[in-house]
């Protein structure tokens, strides 16, 4: 080659020099994120949001049985102008699916979930605070610019759950989802042998874990302490988190108890973290909004079946009188399509955006809600859908 053909070829790249962006340049899927953040991140902090319960067979599950079912790839439909957007709990959404809620999202980062809340709001979706949220209620509305949800777990104090149902009301938020998958804690074996506290304590471990990860230490020390925000008057002195949850949480709610919090809430009311379809019918008879299918992403029975494949039964039995929104091992775009296919109104993803927070903070949850849909879109454009509603159940079969 002549050398101005050779000079042609060179495409010098400009440097980045914000590291954090550098860091998110090089990722290219949610899986990149995950070992951007592993590497970022303490090692019981990252175990925290990736492990699930015992052997974390649920968990494998819940994004192997995606890799069991198949999609139809459809030809010569005009897929040009693809619309994403779709209508969730009473709300027109640019995105079909959300952010789910996670607790102690200031460990992963110590923006926490302002730094979501404020994600979720650039790019219009909704973003569902914990309980177990380390900004409270009202920090969280003060940010928020898309529809915001509040997540409940009703604790032995019931006083409280009708404390929080109230400040979320007031603060505006748009609609409460009642977690009913967690009587009692899941068996997080991860944090355990990790000695994971809540919130974190420092020991001779935590000490050198620390030295590898000197950014991450330097704002947990300096920053403001990480408590649960919008209970903290009520929370614990640092102790075991499995101790700390199994003392909190009330494992004697039942059905009789709905009726009540639908009314004190009076807006929408969504149960989350449904398998059975017989507790689909009782959702629906007991006059919720919607339900989310969800086994907490593998962090509550272990061997439990995969989310996506409890999904088409559920369906069957409540899709047309409730929506029925879906979670547990969404990583790609393509398995949003794939449970929109089958039925699901929306989606929401968990530890998709916490491994972009781990990486990079408000910007890496911003890269993972873009990454999934610059996904969704090219996975509907090639089976042929051009709206959401086009996503039918005929594109998805089983292996
Ligand atoms: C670190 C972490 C913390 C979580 N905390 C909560 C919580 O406080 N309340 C809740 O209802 N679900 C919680 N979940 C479950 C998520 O809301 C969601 O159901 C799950 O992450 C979906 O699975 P995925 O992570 O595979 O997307 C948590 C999940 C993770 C990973």
């Amino acid at each position: 080659m002549k050398p101005s053909e050779i000079a042609a070829l060179l495409r010098p790249r400009r440097p980045i020099l914000r590291a954090s962006t550098r860091r998110l340049a090089r990722c290219r899927t949610i899986a990149d994120l995950r070992v951007a953040a592993r590497r970022r991140l303490p090692r019981p902090v990252f175990d925290y949001v990736d492990g699930g319960a015992e052997d974390e067979i649920t968990l494998k599950r819940n994004t192997g049985a995606f890799d069991d079912l198949v999609l139809m790839p459809r030809v010569l439909r005009d897929v040009d102008d693809v619309d994403l957007s779709t209508t969730i709990l009473g709300s027109r959404s640019p995105l079909p699916f959300a952010l789910a809620p996670t607790g102690f999202t200031r460990m992963t980062h110590y923006e926490g979930e302002l730094a979501v809340a404020r994600a979720a709001g650039r790019a219009g979706i909704p973003y569902t605070l914990s309980t177990m949220g380390t900004r409270s209620i009202e920090r969280v509305a003060s940010v928020a610019t898309a529809p915001l949800w509040f997540q409940l777990y009703v604790w032995r104090d019931r006083g409280l759950a009708k404390e929080l149902i109230e400040r979320a009301r007031a603060a505006g938020y748009d609609a409460l989802l009642l977690t009913v998958d967690v009587p009692v804690p899941g068996s997080r074996e991860r944090d355990l042998r990790n000695g994971l506290t809540i919130p974190p304590s420092l020991g001779l471990r935590t000490f050198f874990e620390g030295a590898k990860h000197p950014h991450w230490w330097w704002h947990f020390l300096t920053g403001d302490a990480v408590s649960f925000e919008s209970v903290s008057d009520r929370a614990a002195k640092p102790s075991g988190v499995m101790a700390f949850l199994a003392e909190q949480f009330d494992p004697s709610v039942t059905w009789d108890d709905l009726a009540g919090m639908i009314e004190a809430w009076g807006g929408p009311f969504v149960l989350k973290g449904i398998i059975d379809p017989d507790d689909a019918r009782r959702a629906a008879d007991a006059g919720v909004t919607g339900i989310v299918v969800s086994n907490h992403g593998g962090r509550q029975l272990d061997r439990g079946p995969a989310a996506i494949d409890a999904l088409p039964a559920i369906v069957e039995a409540v899709g047309g009188e409730l929506e029925v929104l879906f979670d547990s091992g969404l990583r790609r775009g393509r398995d949003i399509v794939t449970a929109l296919a089958l039925g699901a109104s929306a989606c929401m993803v968990g530890r998709a955006y916490l491994y972009g927070l781990g990486t990079a903070g408000e910007a890496g949850v911003t890269k993972a809600i873009d990454l999934l849909a610059a996904e969704l879109r090219r996975a509907m454009q090639l089976v042929g859908a051009r709206t959401v509603a086009e996503l039918e159940p005929s594109i998805v079969t089983r292996r």
